[in-house]
């Protein structure tokens, strides 16, 4: 795999609406960094296993990976609460990781040139898909804080379900990400906790930037 060299690699891992997607899309706005919510991913196989059950088998989604961009990834539909349950019970299947990890790794090390790095979010990017990334985070929020979060964003796309199925799906979604034998939701000990329960976003972003530019300019 061609790796390109010198660039600055950001890795944050998270559990389910804490706030990653949205601190990551700005701190690679900033950092002009090629971006990629992973969870998306897993969530289009997901969609596939659904909606296309025909289809859904080994060679398809290896096709559907090889042939995935950042476009794709921002279908709507893969937004819903049963395609993020759906995409967390495939999650612990160790062949779907292992189709995922080779499309997550080129990004990561190889983003094209007009970009200064990458930064990834997910479940096991901090020392599975980017074990020497520059900047590790764990991201996280209180159950009440993450809930509320994710209820008012389903809301404004005018799903039906109300605030209790939010707190439900959310708790088994940790239970399964943080308890799974292969590639476990885990802080790890070279990652920087962010809790953003009491911040705002613009807090969490500034945080985070002077964490990075602290290192950059040194
Ligand atoms: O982040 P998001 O909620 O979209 O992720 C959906 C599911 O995909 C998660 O609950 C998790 O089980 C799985 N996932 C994973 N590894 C990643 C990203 C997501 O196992 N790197």
């Amino acid at each position: 795999m061609k790796q390109r060299k010198n660039i600055i690699k950001i890795a944050i891992d998270s559990p389910a609406a804490a706030g990653a997607g949205t601190l990551g899309k700005s701190i690679s706005k900033h950092y002009n960094l090629l971006y990629l919510d992973t969870g998306k991913i897993y969530r289009m196989i997901a969609y596939i296993k659904i909606n296309k059950k025909k289809k859904y088998n080994k060679k398809f989604i290896k096709k559907k990976i090889k042939n995935l961009n950042l476009k794709k990834l921002q279908n709507k539909n893969l937004l819903s609460d049963k395609i993020g349950t759906e995409a967390s019970l495939l999650a612990k299947n160790k062949n779907i990781r292992k189709l995922v990890h080779s499309f997550q790794i080129n990004f990561a090390y190889n983003p094209p040139k007009k970009f200064n790095g990458s930064c990834l979010d997910g479940r096991d990017i901090t020392y599975k898909i980017i074990p020497d990334a520059d900047f590790k985070f764990f991201i996280t929020a209180n159950l009440k804080t993450r809930t509320l979060r994710r209820y008012n964003e389903l809301k404004k796309l005018n799903k039906k379900i109300t605030y209790n199925e939010v707190l439900k799906s959310i708790k088994r979604r940790d239970k399964s990400d943080f308890n799974r034998r292969i590639s476990p939701l885990k802080k790890t000990k070279d990652s920087i906790l962010i809790n953003t329960s009491n911040l705002s976003k613009r807090a969490c972003f500034l945080k985070i930037k002077k964490i990075i530019d602290r290192k950059l300019n040194n």
